[in-house]
């Protein structure tokens, strides 16, 4: 396995819609849209990272970061998702990896913090929790987790750009 994980090229657009549709098909939380939200993020210019995991040059895995909003104005936020391994290269640490480097790349735009909704089970590990002050309405609050990069952590509800209800 030589993995290798760099930012989406254009070329890369037809094979990241196939390894994110192929990753949620039988995932246990899913609306089956997030290929539709990868692509209208990308499409509006709200894909502040966009990274493919590559294995001899086949996409198995892709993570996306855009901006989210704060009710009380807080600036640099973002939110990490959809994350997609191809199912046959899943367990592999590849989502790890990817994690990683999307970290890493948000400390390099200046980002305050990041959201995600995701289990907690697997985000914990990166240093993501719960933290109270931080709310996305309709979803259960242990699976809304943050991680804070620098300053307080703000109050406030959190909005995910539109482009997170494309539906096709
Ligand atoms: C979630 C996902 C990106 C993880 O990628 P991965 O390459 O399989 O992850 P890694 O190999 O780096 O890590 C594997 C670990 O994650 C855990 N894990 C994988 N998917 C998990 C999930 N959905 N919930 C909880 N834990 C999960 C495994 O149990 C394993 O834990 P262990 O190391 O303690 O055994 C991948 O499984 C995936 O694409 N799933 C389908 C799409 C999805 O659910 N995306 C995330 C929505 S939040």
């Amino acid at each position: 396995m030589n993995v290798r994980i760099r930012s989406e090229l254009p070329s890369d657009v037809a094979a990241i819609e196939a390894v994110t549709v192929a990753a949620f098909l039988k995932a246990a939380h899913t609306s089956h849209t997030e290929h539709f939200i990868v692509d209208a993020l990308r499409r509006s210019g709200q894909l502040s990272v966009s990274l493919v995991a590559e294995d001899d040059g086949i996409i198995i895995g892709h993570i996306a970061v855009s901006p989210v909003s704060l009710s009380c104005g807080a600036n640099d936020w973002y939110g990490l998702g959809p994350i997609s391994v191809a199912p046959e290269r899943q367990r592999q640490g590849v989502g790890t990896r990817l994690v990683e480097r999307v970290l890493a790349d948000m400390h390099g735009l200046g980002a305050a913090g990041c959201v995600l909704l995701g289990a907690p089970s697997y985000y914990s590990r990166f240093g993501f929790s719960t933290l109270p002050s931080l709310v996305l309405p309709g979803v259960p609050p242990e699976y809304f987790q943050a991680i804070s990069f620098r300053g307080p952590v703000p109050s406030g509800t959190v909005s995910y750009h539109e482009s997170f209800a494309a539906q096709g």
